[in-house]
């Protein structure tokens, strides 16, 4: 690793609360322009990471190499000079401060925080609302009457709007309509793409990770993976092909027996009939699979091939972790 070239740059990072670690052993790094999913149920740590890189933990809780910009937040001198290189934008209930603001009066307020100029930052402002849809009409509105998409889209300009050149946003689609989830992704795109925003967005929506460049996948502190997601879907067996079987009476005796099937190496259930299965060396196997359900009277109404999503791989790869846990 460079951590010159590097706009983010994390050397085994522990955060520890009392006696409770709470990130552990973390190590990654980030080029700039870069979009980073940080993924992982409740609880991993993802939030506190960020809290790290983002000034928000005292130093005497956590020990590590961390550069953001070049800058270590370790020293509380510093802290001025990578805020102002940084941008946070919340989740979306802590944002409730703020609701009884429009838009415009918002601008003002993060502008004289940061030390923008007003006319600057208007102008500034100008831009993103631009980039983000938001019509001038809303800009005038109180945030507490603006839908969730909306809000979060505001709290994105405002987040950009002394211009830095990181991004750090928490679960941005958490709270917003199933429907309109994409569209703020593909508006953080958008941003990265016409500003050149290096972006966090920490998650356990795994639909984040259309958007990401890299993905970072967390349990209980630990880092499990970090690698583009196409990389980390092809690492499963038979680089993440799947066969769908839709089977009659579905039950787990039926699961153990297809288990005893040596080839085959994860499978999930998936609906009420469904389950997925991951085997070794697809091409070769699939047949000999289906040769052997039949040979056990497991009765297939339905059969498919099709490749993992992410949302697959992480459930894969968190419960290989457990298995592992488990087996210890
Ligand atoms: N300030 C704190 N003091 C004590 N424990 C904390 C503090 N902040 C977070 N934790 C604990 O650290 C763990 C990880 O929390 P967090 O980083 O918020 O996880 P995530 O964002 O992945 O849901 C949780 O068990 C949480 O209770
Ligand atoms: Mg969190």
């Amino acid at each position: 690793m460079n951590s010159d070239k590097d706009i983010v740059f994390i050397d085994d990072l522990n955060v520890k609360f009392g006696k409770k670690r709470v990130v552990k052993n973390v190590s990654l790094s980030v080029k700039p322009g870069e979009i980073i999913g940080v993924f992982g149920i409740s609880g991993a740590g993802k939030t506190t990471m960020i809290r790290v890189l983002t000034c928000q933990i005292n130093k005497k809780h956590w020990t590590g190499n961390v550069k953001i910009t070049g800058i270590s937040p370790e020293k509380k001198k510093n802290h001025p000079k990578i805020l102002s290189k940084i941008g946070y934008v919340p989740q979306l209930e802590e944002l409730n401060l703020y609701y009884d603001f429009k838009p415009v009066a918002n601008i003002d307020t993060f502008a004289s925080t940061y030390g923008v100029p007003v006319k600057k930052a208007k102008k500034i402002a100008e831009n993103l609302f631009t980039i983000l849809d938001i019509p001038e009409d809303t800009w005038k509105k109180k945030l507490a009457k603006m839908s969730g998409g909306e809000k979060k889209r505001v709290s994105m300009a405002l987040g950009l709007i002394h211009q830095p050149d990181i991004l750090f946003l928490d679960e941005p689609t958490t709270g917003v309509d199933a429907y309109k989830r994409y569209s703020i992704l593909s508006y953080l795109k958008k941003l990265n793409r016409e500003l050149g925003t290096t972006m966090f967005i920490i998650s356990h929506d795994m639909e984040c990770s259309l958007v990401c460049d890299k993905a970072a996948i967390m349990r209980n502190g630990e880092l499990l993976e970090f690698g583009k997601p196409v990389d980390l879907i092809a690492s499963l067996p038979s680089n993440g092909t799947i066969a769908t079987f839709t089977i009659e009476g579905i039950s787990k005796k039926k699961i153990e027996l297809i288990k005893e099937f040596k080839p085959v190496v994860n499978i999930i259930r998936a609906g009420n009939d469904v389950i997925e299965i991951l085997i070794d060396n697809y091409e070769k196997n699939i047949s000999k699979l289906i040769e052997f359900m039949l040979e056990k009277k497991i009765k297939i109404n339905e059969m498919s091939r099709e490749t993992a999503t992410f949302r697959r791989y992480f459930q894969i790869r968190v419960q290989r972790e457990e298995e592992k846990e488990r087996t210890k």
